[in-house]
């Protein structure tokens, strides 16, 4: 099964967004593997988002995700990189459909509540940033054999 990082932001905590935003990975059929609150070292958030390092938004990025607590997540399910993408919605808020994380409840990029990998490289790099081995899961859910054919 594919694997990713989602970090709930620290909007979406000081918010009291938790529970919503876990309540719809859950929904789906997402099965978390790991999940941790913690306020980001400033140099795994700075390994996180190397890839903005040039961009004139790099500094306020990096303020923000070391802010205050988030919660970070590695989730799994079948194309579960895609559906993250999905169930977040467009990195502007103003773009993002209802229904989705960002649609439903954010009005602005630098403020746009949750983050999940964008590929498979992406996933494993910020997997390995934010967990240690021994902090995965294996587990079956128990409704598996009715959300796989
Ligand atoms: P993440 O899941 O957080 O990586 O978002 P994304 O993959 O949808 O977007 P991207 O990787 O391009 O940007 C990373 C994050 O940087 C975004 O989620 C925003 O929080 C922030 N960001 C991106 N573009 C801008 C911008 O133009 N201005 C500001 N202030 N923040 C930006
Ligand atoms: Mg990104």
């Amino acid at each position: 099964m594919e694997r990713t990082y989602v970090m709930i932001k620290p909007d979406g905590v000081q918010r009291g967004l938790i529970g919503e935003i876990i309540g719809r990975i859950e929904r789906r059929g997402l099965k978390i593997s790991a999940m941790r609150m913690n306020v980001i070292d400033e140099n795994d958030a700075k390994e996180h988002y190397s890839e903005h390092c040039e961009k004139p938004f790099f500094g306020s990025l990096i303020s923000y995700v070391i802010s205050a607590p988030s919660v970070s997540m590695i989730v799994e399910g079948k194309d579960a990189i895609k559906s993250m993408r999905t169930i977040n919605g467009a990195t502007n808020p103003s773009e993002a459909m209802p229904g989705t994380i960002r649609g439903d409840f954010a009005l602005e990029t630098g403020r746009n509540v949750v983050h999940a990998s964008d590929s498979v490289e992406s996933a494993e790099r910020e997997i390995n940033i934010h967990f240690k081995d021994d902090e995965t899961n294996e587990y079956t859910r128990i409704d598996e054999e009715w959300l796989y054919e």
